[in-house]
């Protein structure tokens, strides 16, 4: 998978670029503030349909688009792309208000999973840290995130657990802690439907960390530059009672706190370095590694289940780290094509094909 053009209107710093990428290695160059990470972001969105940095459209289109009275208030991301022989034209517009609209070689996209086919990105950034350190709702989207793509029909598994749960929870918040026969026949239903999906997300999640478990051992030895056993598993209060039980257990707490209090939402991921709990006995520096080598297995894991590896986009990754990690972590870096951002210049041992510059939104091939 490669993206070999990229068109932007209106996009956040960008008021129109158009940027050309190398088969390989592009890396992106340019101080504080210029756009790098833009730039990452309108080619993520072209996978994602979102923003890896979690930015609402509203927030991606440029300002002087939304300030001007004779510029249409979108942005669109345009983005010539290749899945081997196969050219791919996936056009976005995002408009500051409303849904944003996809066309794929001009046809209007209709499931996401039908775009994950053609185009995937793996991001790689300093706030991946976040998923060892912070709390369980990243490591359980790092997780679905992998199901999704290796196997893009599971999108539709997760959004339908993520609808139930939000329609039973506008429920619990309108019977104001009081259910009458009727709410208890809608919460029922309710709870059919989630007991299904919710179990069939909670095992492909098992099954997957399973999968996963070889790949992150194997990225931390070549991140970290050191053997250490590291292991993953899947903490999760219902499973063992199955999770239409325990939404009977949990039913009146539910009703009285107003919130789906067991499920998969509520599921963790824990991953243990040396027999230690990453999350709060492993240093800063161990951290870093793992969240690298939990981002690096994904992608290994996902280029053996797909045929093809997706393109990695890598926003500022040596910032924090030594001469010696950073040249660790260049030799770790899998066949595919690389996009990378830097603020300073590169360490030594990065070879790209194509150093892009980047300043005050527009961009440049330096010669
Ligand atoms: N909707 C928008 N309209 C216009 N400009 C925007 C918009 N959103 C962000 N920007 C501008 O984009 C710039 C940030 O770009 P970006 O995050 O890509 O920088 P960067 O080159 O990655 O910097 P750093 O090295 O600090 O990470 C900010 O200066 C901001 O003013
Ligand atoms: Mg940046």
């Amino acid at each position: 998978m490669r993206v070999e053009r990229l068109e932007l209107l209106g996009f956040r710093s960008y008021r129109d670029a158009t940027v050309d990428f190398a088969p390989r290695f592009t890396a992106v160059l340019g101080e504080n503030g210029q756009g790098k990470t833009n730039l990452l972001e309108a080619i993520g969105y072209l996978s994602r349909l979102s923003s890896f940095r979690g930015a609402p459209p509203s927030a991606m289109v440029a300002a002087s688009q939304v300030a001007s009275a004779d510029q249409p208030r979108q942005a669109v991301i345009r983005g010539q792309l290749r899945d081997g022989r196969r050219e791919v034209l996936v056009e976005a517009e995002l408009p500051i208000e409303g849904r944003p609209r996809v066309l794929v070689n001009r046809q209007p996209l209709r499931r996401r999973a039908d775009l994950l086919k053609s185009f995937q990105v793996s991001v790689f950034m300093p706030d991946d840290l976040e998923l060892v350190k912070e709390g369980p709702a990243l490591r359980r989207s790092y997780l679905d995130e992998i199901l999704v793509s290796a196997r893009p029909s599971m999108a539709a598994v997760v959004a339908e657990v993520d609808k139930i749960l939000r329609q039973r929870n506008v429920l619990l918040k309108q019977v104001g802690r009081r259910l009458s026969s009727e709410t208890t026949l809608t919460l029922d239903v309710w709870d059919e439907r989630l007991d299904a999906a919710g179990s069939r997300l909670a095992e492909h999640r098992v099954e997957l960390l399973a999968q996963l478990q070889p790949y992150v051992i194997e990225a931390y030895d070549k991140v970290a530059s050191r053997s250490e056993s590291v292991t993953l598993r899947y903490l999760s209060s219902w499973r063992e009672m199955g999770l239409a039980d325990a939404l009977r257990a949990s039913r009146d707490d539910d009703v009285r706190r107003q919130v789906s209090l067991v499920g998969p939402h509520r599921d963790d991921m824990e991953v243990r370095l040396a027999g230690m709990d990453s999350r709060h006995q492993a240093s800063q520096g161990e951290q870093r590694s793992l969240a690298f080598a939990l981002r690096l297995a994904a992608h290994r894991f996902v280029t053996d289940e797909i045929g093809v590896a997706p393109v990695l986009l890598l926003d500022d990754i040596f910032s924090e780290l030594d001469p010696g990690r950073s040249a660790a972590l260049l030799g770790a870096l899998p066949e595919a094509q690389v996009i990378l951002t830097s603020a300073t210049p590169l360490p030594k041992g990065a070879d790209p094909e194509l150093v892009l510059e980047v300043h005050d939104g527009s961009v440049t091939a330096a010669g």
